[in-house]
């Protein structure tokens, strides 16, 4: 039996799940890989913290950085501490040093894929990444490989588990956001900085190696229009399912005609789609190619267990992998993809407008979308207590963001306009 040596960077929410998994599954893991997988360092930030869960006795843990880099024996090393600077430190020296890398770190994959990439196909490595994506969610492999005789024509996912936690507790619980965040990351979803997770930065950091993936393009983090949910309310969750919708934070690329259409933004989903039905910590990505069709995903995309069991089907395919296939294409270095221009895309979108309550209003907001191409479809005013901020509730017809961002600059300039204009897309399918 070959006994497969293993460096872990990281012994947080991951690194633990990754390690129980080790344990508590090892017949199936020997059954299937005829290998067994022994934990031999483990680099962490504070050695004195309680843990609760601590591989055997035999497992070194420390925190020297050169100790944990230099002194491996390791087959493959994890980097499971998120960050960049240090990782990328890691990372580096591991594949420079001949050694395979797993890793979850979708920030350090975002920003210097590219460059790591070529380092390990220089060394003959593999730079394995499932869990870095949707989590438990095999969807790296599954576009590597199982779609990968397809053109894909979409992608379209929710790949956060904090902000989709968020968004759930408020509509079915009617949670605060605060409160719902507060218990995401107590339950282990949330980033270091979960500004990460609700400004949207997480779910662009997963499209920029997802749409890697699925083209063999890269597409720059910094050309990728990002929104998070900070701006949405209690009321917008309530109006949205009164109009049948559910909010969630979407990550989308389109291929259109071979320019890549691509952005991170909450929008309101139609109640009868798969991915409006997606809650808590679970994240889902629907597929689209020329050949096979649709396909949906489903699983926890956050978490210890769920994350751990991705990371660990990596190190086995690492493990028993001759020639290993990290990006899914041969093109190297990976090309920069054609972009279409955010603002040509073209959607249709709810507004909420925070209004003064005055005669005419509803008939000038109406006079400036028409003046700018965008045609109604429904609006909704409710009585408010009192006559400032009063809400309206526009959906619209497909309309270019080109002609929504100039109408609502237009309009939020209105005198009886009270607060900024809250705009989201709406996903009919
Ligand atoms: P975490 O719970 O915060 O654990 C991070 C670990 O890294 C800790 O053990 C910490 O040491 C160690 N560490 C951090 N900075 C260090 C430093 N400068 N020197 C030495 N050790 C250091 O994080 P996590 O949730 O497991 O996430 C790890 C990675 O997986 C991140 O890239 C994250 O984006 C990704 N990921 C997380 C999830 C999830 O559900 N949590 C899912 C998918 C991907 P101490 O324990 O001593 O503090
Ligand atoms: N913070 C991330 C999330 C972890 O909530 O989805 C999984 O990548």
């Amino acid at each position: 039996m070959q006994t497969v040596k293993l460096a872990i960077a990281g012994f947080g929410t991951v690194g633990t799940g990754l390690a129980r998994i080790i344990e508590e599954n090892e017949d199936i893991i020997l059954a299937r890989s005829g290998k067994k997988f022994n934990i031999t360092s483990v680099l962490v930030r504070d050695l004195k913290k309680q843990r609760d869960y601590l591989p055997g006795p035999d497992v070194k843990f420390t925190n020297d950085v050169d100790e944990f880099t230099s002194g491996s024996d390791a087959d493959i090393v994890v980097e499971l501490m998120g960050g960049i600077t240090l990782a990328l430190d890691i990372v580096k020296k591991a594949l420079e040093a001949g050694k395979h890398v797993v890793t979850a770190n979708k920030h350090l994959l975002a920003e210097h894929g590219i460059e790591l990439f070529e380092i390990a196909k220089k060394n003959g490595v593999g730079l394995y990444y499932e869990s870095s994506v949707a989590g438990g969610i095999p969807i790296i492999q599954a576009i590597k490989e199982s779609l990968a005789a397809n053109r894909i024509k979409s992608i379209v996912g929710i790949l956060n588990g904090t902000a989709n936690y968020i968004l759930s507790e408020m509509s079915t619980n009617g949670l605060e956001f605060d409160t719902a965040l507060a218990q995401a990351t107590e339950l282990g979803y949330a980033e270091a900085d979960p500004t990460f997770d609700i400004e949207g930065i997480d779910t662009a950091h997963k499209m920029v190696v997802l749409i890697r993936n699925a083209y063999g393009k890269d597409y720059p983090l910094a050309d990728l229009p990002v929104e998070g949910i900070t701006s949405i309310e209690g009321q917008d969750i309530r109006f949205a399912r009164e109009l049948g919708y559910r909010i969630k934070l979407i990550g989308q690329v389109r291929d259109v005609g071979g320019k890549l259409e691509a952005g991170v933004f909450p929008a309101l989903v139609k109640y009868t789609l798969l991915l409006a039905r997606v809650g808590g910590n679970y994240n889902a990505v629907r597929v689209e190619g020329n050949a096979v069709g649709p396909a949906f995903f489903h699983g926890q995309g956050a978490g210890s267990m769920p994350t751990g069991s991705a990371v660990l089907a990596d190190i086995m395919a690492l493990s028993s992998s001759k020639t290993p296939d990290n990006t899914g294409f041969n093109n190297s270095p990976i090309e920069k993809a054609e972009i279409l221009p955010p603002e040509l895309a073209s959607s249709e979108y709810y507004f909420r407008f925070s209004v003064a309550d005055k005669a005419g209003v509803m008939a000038e907001i109406s006079r400036a979308m028409a003046d700018h191409n965008i045609s109604i479809a429904q609006a909704v005013q409710k009585d408010a207590p009192s006559g400032a901020n009063i809400p309206i509730v526009f959906t619209t017809h497909k309309a270019c963001t080109k002609d929504v961002n100039a109408a609502l600059k237009e309009i939020d300039k209105m005198s009886f306009i009270t607060r900024e204009t809250l705009s989201m897309r709406i996903l009919q399918g």
